[in-house]
């Protein structure tokens, strides 16, 4: 085990991992893992990382912070492919564009990653219930990987969350308590249950543990790209916790020297749901030429979110201060587009590279040629367009999207009418 414990992201105070709490005694803020690099640098080759034990991201066990990672499930978690996406990036003049197609794992989203790590976690612990507050994905998967071993599971999510996420946290049988209000308010109201029983809350931002699920994406981008780091990723961002694994893999990498630099990781937002991208604006107007940050004195102002990509929709993002400090750190940019582009860029994508997408998956995509038409990509980079969501997850945001079939009769003549092109 290389896990050697817990440091606040504001206040940078730090703890054993003997530590059984989520957040920072000392200033409430969220923490980050911490792990012995210089340990696991002095381990020969790319074997230092990779454990060939299991085919998905627990083959990155010694950078995972588990005793026990025989508890894990058992369904195949991240591993995702990395497709590159010539049609897409060419007429943007892109020559080195890809997408991570994480719409493949076992229950269709990116948050299966945070899912596997935090249910070893809870298992670890001894805990009965595991819980978790979601705008839909979050909680499809935790249900499904609690499913696969067993565990009883309480999902908190907004009664309007698209239909599809809803059936998936019905029929993996998690115990499904439909909000009467936003995002926000089913986190709120996780947060203060899992006080009352003592669940294993798996709220994202809150519980450090999401964090190193999905960090293991930057893991296999590099390794995808023969231990070579991207110049840029860009990903959707709503609560930022996803960029802020992003964010920590490629420091975790770098750190044992798997990669000899840094990507920038990208913020992608809608105009309707912009609280990390207005945060970053405000750090980089007060901070010019790159003056040194105060993390304590940073915060992250809430919105009004009321963008159609309902995952995400938030106000108060929960892991906003990470998010911030990882565009910044990095040298990334921060980009927002009108929900019109999020909906056009779902064809376009599964039109360019036959990746289907959900709404907030598909903004990553729609900020990335905002980012190349505007000359903020440079067409020598190498570029990762993280696909976060399945777009079966929202086919009624789809079908809005993609257009009609065409009605006829069934003759030959008929099709042959409207064909005739072909
Ligand atoms: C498909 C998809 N994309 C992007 C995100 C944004 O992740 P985060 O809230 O960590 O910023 C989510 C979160 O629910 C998601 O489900
Ligand atoms: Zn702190």
């Amino acid at each position: 085990m290389f896990f050697t414990g817990f440091e606040c992201i504001a206040c940078a105070a730090t703890q054993p991992s003997s530590f059984k709490g989520f957040t920072c005694p000392a200033c409430g803020g969220n923490l980050t893992v911490t792990y012995d690099y210089d340990g696991l640098k002095n381990r020969v080759g790319k074997e230092r990382l990779v454990t060939f034990g299991r085919p998905d991201l627990f083959r990155y066990a010694p950078l995972l912070p588990l005793e026990r990672p025989g508890l894990a499930s058992p369904l195949r978690i991240g591993w995702t492919p990395l497709y590159p996406a010539p049609r897409l990036g060419t007429p943007l003049g892109l020559k080195h564009l890809y997408l991570k197609d994480d719409g493949l794992n076992p229950s269709a989203s990116f948050k299966d990653r945070a899912g596997a790590v935090a249910l070893v976690r809870a298992r670890e612990t001894g805990a009965r219930v595991i819980a978790g507050a979601s705008t839909g994905n979050a909680g499809s998967s935790m249900a499904c990987l609690a499913a696969s071993v067993g565990m009883p599971c309480v999902i908190f999510v907004p009664e309007k969350a698209p239909p599809a996420k809803i059936a998936q946290l019905l029929v993996f049988g998690a115990r499904v308590m439909a909000v009467r209000g936003t995002y926000d308010d089913a986190f709120d109201l996780c947060m203060k249950v899992c006080a009352e029983r003592g669940w294993f809350n798996r709220n994202t931002g809150h519980n450090p543990f999401t964090r190193e699920g999905k960090k293991t994406c930057s893991f296999e981008i590099c390794e995808q790209l023969g231990w070579h780091a991207p110049d840029r990723v860009v990903v959707a961002t709503g609560d930022g916790n996803i960029l802020s694994g992003i964010w920590k893999g490629m420091k975790d990498l770098h750190a044992v020297g798997l990669i000899d630099r840094l990507p920038k990781i990208d913020c992608a937002q809608s105009e309707k749901s912009d609280a990390v991208t207005r945060a970053v604006q405000n750090v980089r107007q007060d901070h010019p030429r790159g003056a040194a940050v105060d993390w304590k004195r940073v915060a992250v102002e809430p919105v009004k979110a009321t963008t159609l990509a309902d995952s995400i929709s938030v106000d108060a993002p929960r892991d906003g201060l990470a998010a911030v400090r990882a565009v910044i750190e990095s040298g990334g940019e921060v980009c927002t587009v009108p929900d019109e582009e999020i909906l056009s860029a779902i064809p376009e994508l599964a039109r360019g590279a036959g990746v289907f997408a959900e709404p907030a998956a598909a903004c990553a995509w729609a900020v990335t040629r905002r980012l190349a038409m505007s000359g903020r990509i440079q067409p020598e980079e190498k570029v990762v367009c993280l696909i976060t969501g399945n777009g079966l997850k929202d086919a009624g945001a789809a079908r809005k999207a993609a257009g009609e079939p065409t009605l006829i009769k069934p003759t030959v003549e008929a099709a042959l009418a409207v064909l005739a092109d072909l």
